[in-house]
């Protein structure tokens, strides 16, 4: 039987051709891909068929799953996930036991190497993994036999990517992000990509996985394995405050004058001038705002060791030297119209 293409499964919910097409342009721009390749990516993701995911949720707090799979109204980045075929998700799905566990056996057998792994929570190893238990096995046994066999594995949020506030001292568990997993030959090497933020931004883990999709390869990745086209910059690169710091003009506390006049917020403990991420050109809800522009400092959640760094409202670096924010790029937004 033929399988249902991507395109085809967002008709079937009611998604325009055109929709599509201007979520590709947007992605594709946020992406920065040439012209050329923008073309090629609307083309190939459409006739993307439906990849196979393993959804597994260790040491965390779920927030990661209600920012990315929740939605007060769907856009076409929550049907692209809802196309995939999520076999398996241990905080969401309805079935549990036998059931659950079997239809990811099938998962993993009838895909062999060629479904998505996604791990979202840290993983434990001390005390022969037992802080972190499902269906009876350890968190590092199940993450492992996932990851084994996965064509890719992605590490959503903070603690997945980085170990989160599990690994923050003195990491009473042992715990660690997949990464470290894969470096200490716990679970095997696999192509990995991080999405970090506590929780990450939902567009950024739907335009690494739809260029995956569609070029079958990975993005671009920095030294922490992120996708660069979205951390390739900081938070503060694109900040609506960046000419208040330029400037010189800072709040000193968050009722103040400079505060209610919209002012920079690095006295303030701003962690945005160090910290890779998304926040101030994709946005958050549907491109509405992001920490800074709702008046709250950074606090560098897509960075390792963010927790332990800590210090959130307090300076704990030297300022950087100003840019002058012209390397921004618009914020993409993609509400389902
Ligand atoms: Fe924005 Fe923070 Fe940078 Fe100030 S320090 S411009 S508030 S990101
Ligand atoms: Fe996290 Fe800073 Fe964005 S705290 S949500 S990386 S603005």
């Amino acid at each position: 039987m033929k399988e249902e293409t991507l395109l085809e499964s967002l008709h079937k919910r009611g998604v325009s051709r055109r929709t599509f097409l201007k979520f590709c342009t947007v992605t594709a721009s946020s992406l920065a891909l040439p012209k050329h390749l923008s073309e090629a990516f609307a083309d190939s993701l459409a006739a993307a068929p439906r990849p196979a995911v393993i959804w597994i949720s260790t040491q965390e707090c779920t927030g990661c799953s209600e920012s990315l799979l929740r939605s007060f109204e769907p856009t076409v980045e929550t049907l692209i996930l809802d196309h995939f075929s999520l076999n398996y998700h241990n905080t969401l799905q309805a079935a549990a036991g036998t059931a659950a566990e079997a239809s990811k056996g099938q998962t993993i057998r009838g895909d062999f190497g060629r479904y998505i792994a996604v791990v979202d929570g840290s993983v434990p190893i001390g005390e022969g993994g037992s802080w972190s238990m499902i269906g009876g096995r350890s968190a590092l046994d199940v993450v492992y036999e996932a990851v084994e066999r996965a064509a890719l594995v992605i590490s959503v949020g903070n603690c997945a990517s980085f170990g989160g506030l599990p690994k923050a001292d003195p990491n009473p568990g042992d715990s660690f992000g997949v990464d470290e997993l894969m470096a200490q030959q716990l679970v095997p090497r696999r192509p990995l990509i991080n999405i970090p933020g506590c929780p990450p931004v939902p567009e950024v883990l739907t335009g690494s996985i739809a260029y995956v999709l569609a070029f079958r390869a990975l993005p671009e990745l920095d030294q922490y394995r992120r996708p660069k086209v979205y951390f390739g910059k900081t938070v503060h690169d694109c900040c609506n405050r960046l000419t208040h710091y330029v400037e010189g003009n800072f709040a000193l506390s968050f009722d103040d004058e400079g505060a209610r006049n919209g002012w920079c917020l690095w006295q303030l403990g701003c962690k945005g001038p160090t910290t890779y991420n998304a926040c101030s050109t994709v946005r958050w809800n549907q491109g509405t705002s992001y920490p800074m522009h709702s008046g709250h400092g950074c606090l560098g959640c897509s960075e390792p060791g963010f927790w332990d760094k800590a210090g959130f409202y307090e300076m704990t670096f030297e300022a950087p030297a100003p840019g002058d924010g012209s390397t921004c790029t618009a914020p993409p937004q993609t509400p389902l119209s």
